[in-house]
C-alpha cells in the first residue's frame, strides 16, 4: 500500500477540477500511484495543474480489461460518462430518480439505474471495478460495512474498488452544501485510518490512499483505491 500522509499539513494552494475533485500541484510531486504519469485528465475534461494524475485516471487503468464498472451513487453520472470515455463497460446507479433522470439527459449515451446501495444484488466476482466515489458518507455507520462487503464479494480477483469521502468523527447534520444550497442529509464522516481498516475487514487490499486539505467549502477527504487480491 502506498500511504500518503501529511498534505492537510502541507496547506499548499490546490485547484479544483470541474469534477468537484480537489487536484492540487502538490500530488504531482507526491509518492503515489495517482501521480504516476503526466498530463492526466480529470472527469469534465479539465487538464490536472501540476501535470499530475487524476485518481479516476488511475482507476480506470487499474480496471481496463477486467469487464463490467459500476458507480455506485452516480449523482448525475460526470464520472460514469468520463470513465464510459475511457473506454469502460460503466454503468451507473443512484438511490435519488432525479439524480438518474439527471445523469440519463446529460449522458444518453450511458446506462444509469435508480438503486440503493443496500438494495443491490451483485453477483459473485461479476465486476472488474466498483466506484463508491464521494457516495458512501451517506450511509449510516452501521450499514456501510455490509456494502464494502457486497463491493468486495462482486469484484473479480484483480479487481478495484476505489472511493473518496469527507474525513472527520462526526455525523454531521448538513442543512446546506455546495456554497449555499438547501439540503438535508447526514454526512457520515471517517478517520481514513478507519476508512482503511473497514475496507481491509472487506477483504480488500488497499493499494492507495490520498488525503486532501480541507477547501473553502469543505473540510478534509481521503480517496482510497483497494484491490481484490488474486
Ligand atoms: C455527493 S453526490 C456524488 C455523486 C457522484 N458520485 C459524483 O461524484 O459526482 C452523492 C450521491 O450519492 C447518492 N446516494 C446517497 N445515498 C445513496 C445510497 N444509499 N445508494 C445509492 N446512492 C446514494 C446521492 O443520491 C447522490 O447522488
Amino acid at each position: 500500500m502506498v500511504a500518503v500522509r501529511g498534505v492537510e499539513r502541507q496547506g499548499q494552494p490546490h485547484a479544483r477540477l470541474s469534477c468537484g475533485l480537489p487536484f492540487g500541484r502538490h500530488w504531482a510531486s507526491l509518492r503515489c500511484p495517482f501521480d504516476a504519469d503526466k498530463g492526466g485528465r480529470g472527469p469534465g475534461g479539465v487538464g490536472a495543474p501540476g501535470g499530475g494524475r487524476c485518481p479516476p485516471d488511475t482507476f480506470a487503468d487499474a480496471v481496463s480489461g477486467l469487464g463490467r464498472v459500476l458507480d455506485v451513487g452516480c449523482g448525475p453520472g460526470t464520472v460514469t460518462a468520463y470513465l464510459a470515455e475511457r473506454g469502460l463497460d460503466v454503468s451507473g446507479v443512484d438511490l435519488s430518480p432525479h439524480m438518474i433522470e439527471n445523469a440519463c439527459r446529460l449522458h444518453p449515451q450511458c446506462r444509469f439505474g435508480v438503486a440503493p446501495a443496500t438494495d443491490l444484488v451483485l453477483g459473485e466476482a461479476s465486476f472488474g471495478g466498483v466506484l463508491g466515489w464521494w457516495s458512501l458518507f451517506h450511509l449510516p455507520r452501521d450499514v456501510l460495512p455490509q456494502v464494502l462487503s457486497l463491493f468486495a464479494g462482486a469484484l473479480k480477483p484483480g479487481g478495484h474498488f476505489i472511493t473518496g469521502t469527507h474525513v472527520g468523527d462526526e455525523d454531521a447534520a448538513r442543512t446546506e452544501a455546495y456554497g449555499g444550497v438547501p439540503v438535508r442529509w447526514t454526512t457520515y464522516k471517517w478517520r481514513p485510518e478507519q476508512l482503511v481498516d473497514l475496507i481491509e475487514q472487506a477483504g480488500l487490499r488497499p493499494v492507495a490512499e490520498l488525503r486532501l486539505p480541507a477547501e473553502e467549502y469543505s473540510g478534509p477527504s481521503v480517496v482510497v483505491m483497494a484491490r481484490r487480491p488474486d
